[in-house]
C-alpha cells in the first residue's frame, strides 16, 4: 500500500515595508531600484533582485532579455552569477525580488521561476546557510525562510552518483 506524505510550509506576510527590519527594507529598496535597469523590451516586465551577502554587501541584478528569447536571463540568476563569480567565499543569506510593469511596481508579489529556484537552492546547499526569500508587491511582503521550501523534493548535488561533494 502506498503511504501518503504531505509537504506544507509557512511563511510570513507583512502589509508594509516599514514593518520589516531595516536591513530587509534596504534590500527591497535595492531590488526596486535595480528593476528599473532591466533590459526587457520584449516582455516589458522588469524584474529586480538584490542579494544580501554575509559580509553585508548587497549585489543587485535585473533581467536581461534577448531577441533569441531563451538567451535572456532572469534577474535572480544575473545577481547570483555576479555574486558567485566575484565573491565566491561570501555566503548568500537573503534575496529580495520584485517586478515593475509599465504602471509601476506590481500589485502582487512575484516569486522566482523554477530555473532560478534551482540556482538559488544550489547556493543554499553549497554554503550550508539558509537563504531567505523576500518577495514584495505594492502592498504586501512575503518572507520565506529558506529556498528549499519553494523547491521541495529538489534535485541536488548529493543526488549525483559521480563524485558527490
Ligand atoms: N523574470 C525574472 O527576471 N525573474 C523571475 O523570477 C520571473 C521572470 C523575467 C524573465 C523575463 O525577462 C520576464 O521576467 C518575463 O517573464
Amino acid at each position: 500500500m502506498p503511504v501518503t506524505k504531505n509537504i506544507s510550509f509557512s511563511y510570513l506576510e507583512y502589509e508594509s515595508i516599514t514593518d520589516l527590519e531595516s536591513e530587509d527594507q534596504e534590500l527591497i529598496t535595492a531590488a526596486r531600484e535595480v528593476a528599473v535597469n532591466a533590459y526587457a523590451p520584449y516582455s516589458r516586465f522588469r524584474v529586480g533582485a538584490a542579494l544580501r551577502l554575509e559580509s553585508g554587501m548587497i549585489v543587485r541584478g535585473s533581467n536581461v532579455e534577448n531577441s533569441a528569447f531563451p538567451s535572456g536571463i532572469c534577474a535572480e540568476r544575473t545577481a547570483v552569477s555576479w555574486a558567485v563569480s566575484n565573491y565566491p567565499d561570501d555566503h548568500l543569506l537573503a534575496i529580495a525580488i520584485n517586478a515593475v510593469a509599465d504602471d509601476g511596481i506590481t500589485a502582487d508579489c512575484i516569486s522566482p521561476c523554477g530555473n532560478c529556484r534551482q540556482v538559488i537552492a544550489e547556493e543554499e546547499i553549497r554554503t550550508g546557510r539558509q537563504i531567505r526569500i523576500i518577495l514584495s508587491g505594492k502592498s504586501k511582503i512575503q518572507i520565506i525562510e529558506s529556498i528549499s521550501l519553494l523547491l521541495p523534493l529538489q534535485f541536488c548535488r548529493n543526488n549525483l552518483r559521480v563524485n558527490p561533494l
